[in-house]
Order: structure tokens, then sequence, then C-alpha cells
């Protein structure tokens, strides 16, 4: 896969690494996934909306606050995978189901909360599935995204958005918060909170699931990168376990008429 390919479709790759992402401490993070649960001010008439849900740790960490949630995804693998972990949890009030971000199977006005993790940097049309996240918004309902992102710097954006096409090929972008910023401007919904934050992971997060060439493309393009991007990134290698600063964003937005 080199960096200017066209994506590879989300469900090639992901049907592949399904249970990775059920067990993944990264997914699983329950500081972060807090943090967007009260950015959705979940209240107990609520019905909830989780697009690319994965294995479906949000739709289950925002089904204890409301009524239902409807979680869908592209890849049936991943479905389920959450359905198996709802059935763990106990969990009955989120329904798992087959869709697309671009053109959801729902009528305008359907939903109180629209969430969306770590999912968005795979659209290949961000702006449509902003567009229809806002249509499926009740008045007073609130869409909360969390992504990958990076900061506001040529070389780093780069750096970053080339090793994610590298540990996976059905990557887009990573933005930035301007982008991001702009984006949700123009869905029409009013911006609430924009939380950029960092989370630190080796690199073998994103090369255990590579083929060897791949693996050592990604090794290369850290190596390699300038004294300014790794100290951005702020790389660290102790006893040949490669230490980086990973970038996301957590943004809400209210549709207010
Ligand atoms: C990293 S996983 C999602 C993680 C999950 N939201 C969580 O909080 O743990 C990304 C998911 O997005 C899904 N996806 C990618 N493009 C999509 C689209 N256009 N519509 C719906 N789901 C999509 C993939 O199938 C994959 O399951």
């Amino acid at each position: 896969m080199k960096v200017n390919d066209p994506p590879m479709r989300p469900e090639e790759v992901f049907s592949r690494r399904a249970s990775h992402y059920a067990t993944s401490k990264v997914h699983d993070d329950k500081v972060t996934l807090s943090w967007l649960v009260d950015a959705a001010a979940p209240g107990r008439e609520d019905v909830a909306l989780d697009i690319g849900t994965g294995a479906g740790h949000t739709a289950l960490a925002l089904a204890p606050r409301v009524t239902r949630v409807e979680a869908i995804d592209l890849t049936e693998e991943m479905l389920g995978e959450a359905r198996k972990l709802a059935g763990k949890r106990g969990i009955d009030n989120v329904t798992f189901s087959i869709g697309n971000a671009m053109s959801l199977p729902y009528p305008d006005r359907s939903f109180d909360i629209v969430t969306c993790r770590r999912a968005a940097h795979h659209f290949t049309d961000l702006e449509r599935a902003l567009g229809e996240m806002a249509r499926v918004l009740r008045v007073g309902g609130r869409m909360v995204i969390d992504d990958r992102s990076v900061p506001e710097d040529d070389e780093v954006d780069e750096l970053i958005n080339r090793m994610d096409v590298l540990h996976d090929p059905s990557h887009v972008r990573d933005r930035r918060t301007s982008e991001w910023s702009a984006l949700v401007r123009g869905t029409g919904l009013e911006l609430l909170s924009m939380r950029p934050y960092r989370r630190r992971v080796p690199l073998s997060h994103f090369t255990d699931m590579v083929d060897p060439p791949t693996e050592s493309a990604m090794r290369d393009l850290v190596a390699r990168a300038s004294d300014h991007a790794k100290k951005a990134i702020a790389l660290e290698v102790t006893d040949g376990c490669v230490l980086l600063d990973n970038f996301f964003i957590l943004l809400s937005a209210v549709r207010s008429r």
C-alpha cells in the first residue's frame, strides 16, 4: 500500500481485525469514553445513534444512560464482536446493524444524541457524513465526535497521516483542529466544545497487525523523521521499545434550530 493509493474499503480491513478491536485497550479506554459520554449529556429519555460503532465500546458506554441506542457499522464482523460484548455485559438496549455514515438509514430528526468515535478518519466524504449526522438530530440534540487528529504543522501532519495509511489502508485523513472547526461550522450545528488530547502508545500497537515489509516501512518513517517531528510526537526509544504520542480530538455540537 502506497501513501497515494486510493483508500481500501474499511470492510476489507476491519473484517480481518474485528476481534482485536473488541479487546483493544486503546478503544476500550474508560477515561476517554467517559469524556465522550459526559460531552453527550445523556438523559434517561434520550435515543442515541452511534456511527462506526466497531466493537461497540461507545454504544455500550452510552447505553446505561439512555433509553435506547442504534449502533451502525459497515463491517458485519465488527457488529458480531459488538453483539458479543453487549451479551457479556448484559446490555440489551442497543441494536447493532449495518449502515453507512454517508447515507444514514433514518428519517430527519430521529435522535437526541449522535456519536462517532475513532471512525471519521475512514470516511471518504466527511462533509456528507457530518451533514447526515446533523440531519438526523432533533432540535436540542448533540453530536459528539472523537477522532484521531494531527497538530497544525505540515511536517507532523504528513508524518502521522503517512503512518496511519501504512497501519490501515482504509485510512483517509486525520484532521487538524482548524479543519474540524470549519467542517462543523458547515453543518449549521453550533459548536459547543473542542478538546484536543494526546495518548502515549508503543509503536508496536500500530505495527502488530501489518506485514513485515509494512512494519519496516513504518519504523523507517519514524527513524528518518526530522528532530522537529520527533519532538512533536515526543518520540522515545528505550531498549528497542518505541513510544510516541498520538493526537486526538473530542468535539461536541448542538442542533439549536
Ligand atoms: C476504529 S473502529 C471504531 C471504533 C469504535 N467507534 C469505538 O469507539 O471503539 C472504525 C469503524 O468504522 C467503521 N466504518 C468505516 N467507515 C464507515 C462508514 N462509512 N460507515 C459506517 N462505519 C464505518 C469500520 O467498519 C470500523 O468498524
